[in-house]
């Protein structure tokens, strides 16, 4: 029996689903701390330019084949044509990846929140030991990520409206407060201003080449582009929603959220005196410093941060396992319950592997890195920029215009006035410099052993894609 698809409930709920989707660790985590590794102003004006660019197209565009085909990823290629569908499956396999460490660091955030009461705080100084012996450790970040798995588990299994949209009705605005808190106490701080000044005041001199390929990459991950998580999340979108509008809030909320991260951290950060280009130590070990230095009011600042990050991390990886389980559901037909509870027990098998290869494993390399980096490596610089450049080439070169036409302006009943030049920027624009970036990035892979073998796995799925 055909079943019917599932759906949003309500616009909002879509909203917050896909903003959540969008705001995570990319935001909280990895945008601070490349900012700070960037050189500050300069970065978050090119960051920012990427965003309206690229970003935002690119998420017009999946929104739009999710909600025509009304399939995830791999359907949506391959109602269009056969020959495409490998480009849905490496989304899919991203998606995959990507779950195979990012529940990882979901579950040190549940730790820290733990942590910040029971004395992570209490002398600054061992911060960045108390986090090396963590996450180093074999059986404890295990157990916090196998917790964290769980609920992402318990929410997907309840479905499109009663699980992920619920979730993130409740959960977005609750990080929107906490953030907004933890920001406020931030620029109270005396000494703010230099912090401020640091991440709105561009220093030019600090630009390179690296700087706009990390800005692009980042714009990607950020938004969850590229692996065809917006497509899954169009596909259940009403025909009656605006999809230039909506695209719109969701990019402001997700670039907000980066924002207003920067703002919590580098003011404080100034203002104690502490080195901004930490690197991704920066939320685990430079962060939490500055609790410390609060005083008494320090953990309860810490533990909202640390729940800021946490219900972030939770609301994407949803979205990364949502993309699994609509494939195989979709596809392979399978029941929600089934394909949730099957693909995340092989995915905690992948993130035990990935913690693990931070301590007790770290001598056990597959193409000459662990499998935390190895997973983090395959996706973020070869699977999502490639999975980008071919949506756009897809949408732009094997679509039908009128069609895209009709999508964005629900038949004719609404106006896009920036139809032109969305469609001429997905066409040419985005393609060739995604091309570039990619391959640049892509290059300055140092394994070479793992770039061959990312590169094969697309070429593979290229020539099957017809039995995919
Ligand atoms: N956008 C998420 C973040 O910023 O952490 C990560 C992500 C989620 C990437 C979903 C890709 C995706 F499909």
């Amino acid at each position: 029996m055909e079943q019917k698809r599932e759906n949003w409930g309500s616009r909002i709920g879509f909203i917050m689903a896909a903003a959540g989707s969008a705001v995570g660790l990319g935001n909280i985590w990895r945008f601070p701390y490349l900012t700070g590794m960037n050189g500050g102003g300069a970065f978050i004006v090119i960051y920012l330019g990427c965003v309206v660019l690229v970003g935002l197209s690119i998420m017009i565009a999946e929104f739009a084949v999710g909600r025509r085909t009304q399939l995830a990823a791999v359907g949506a290629y391959k109602t269009y044509n056969k020959k495409w569908s490998f480009a849905g499956v490496l989304g899919v396999l991203s998606g995959f990846f990507i779950m195979g460490f990012y529940p990882v660091v979901g579950g040190w955030s549940l730790y820290y929140i733990v942590k910040s009461f029971t004395g992570l705080l209490t002398v600054p100084e061992a911060i960045g030991d108390i986090f090396g012996a963590f996450i180093g450790s074999p059986v404890q970040p295990i157990i916090w990520m196998l917790i964290y798995l769980a609920v992402n588990v318990f929410i997907v299994a309840r479905g499109v409206s009663a699980g992920i949209e619920l979730a993130g009705k409740i959960l977005m605005p609750i990080l929107y407060v906490l953030l907004l808190i933890v920001t406020i106490k931030g620029l109270t701080i005396p000494g703010a201003g230099a912090g401020l000044s640091y991440l709105f005041v561009p220093d030019w001199s600090v630009v390179t080449g690296g700087t706009f390929l990390a800005a692009l990459g980042q714009a990607f991950f950020s938004l969850s582009l590229g692996m065809g998580c917006m497509i899954t999340y169009g596909s259940y979108l009403n025909k009656e929603e605006k999809l230039p509008n909506n695209t719109l809030i969701v990019v402001s909320m997700d670039t907000s959220v980066a924002l207003l991260a920067g703002v919590a951290m580098f003011p404080a950060l100034f203002a104690f005196g502490m080195e901004p280009a930490a690197g991704p130590g920066l939320v685990f070990v430079v962060v939490p410093q500055i609790f410390a230095q609060m005083g008494g009011i320090g953990p309860l600042f810490s533990a909202f941060f640390f729940v800021a990050l946490f219900i972030a991390a939770l609301t994407s990886s949803v979205s990364l396992l949502e993309v699994c389980v609509a494939y195989l559901m979709d596809e392979k037909k399978m029941d929600r319950r089934v394909a949730t509870y099957g693909t995340s027990v092989v995915m905690a098998v992948l993130c035990a592997l990935s913690s693990l290869s931070l301590g007790a494993m770290s001598g056990v390399t597959i193409f000459g890195v662990g499998a935390f980096d190895f997973f983090d490596i395959l996706t973020d610089k070869i699977f999502l920029a490639i999975g980008g450049m071919l949506l756009a080439i897809f949408v732009g070169w094997f679509l039908k215009k009128e069609d895209l036409k009709d999508e964005l302006t629900n038949g004719g009943t609404l106006s896009f006035g920036l139809f032109e030049v969305w469609y001429n920027i997905i066409k040419y624009v985005i393609p060739v410099l995604i091309g570039i970036v990619a391959t640049v990035g892509i290059l300055s892979i140092e394994q070479t052993s793992l770039m061959i073998f990312g590169i094969l796995i697309i070429v593979v799925l290229a020539i099957f894609s017809k039995k995919l």
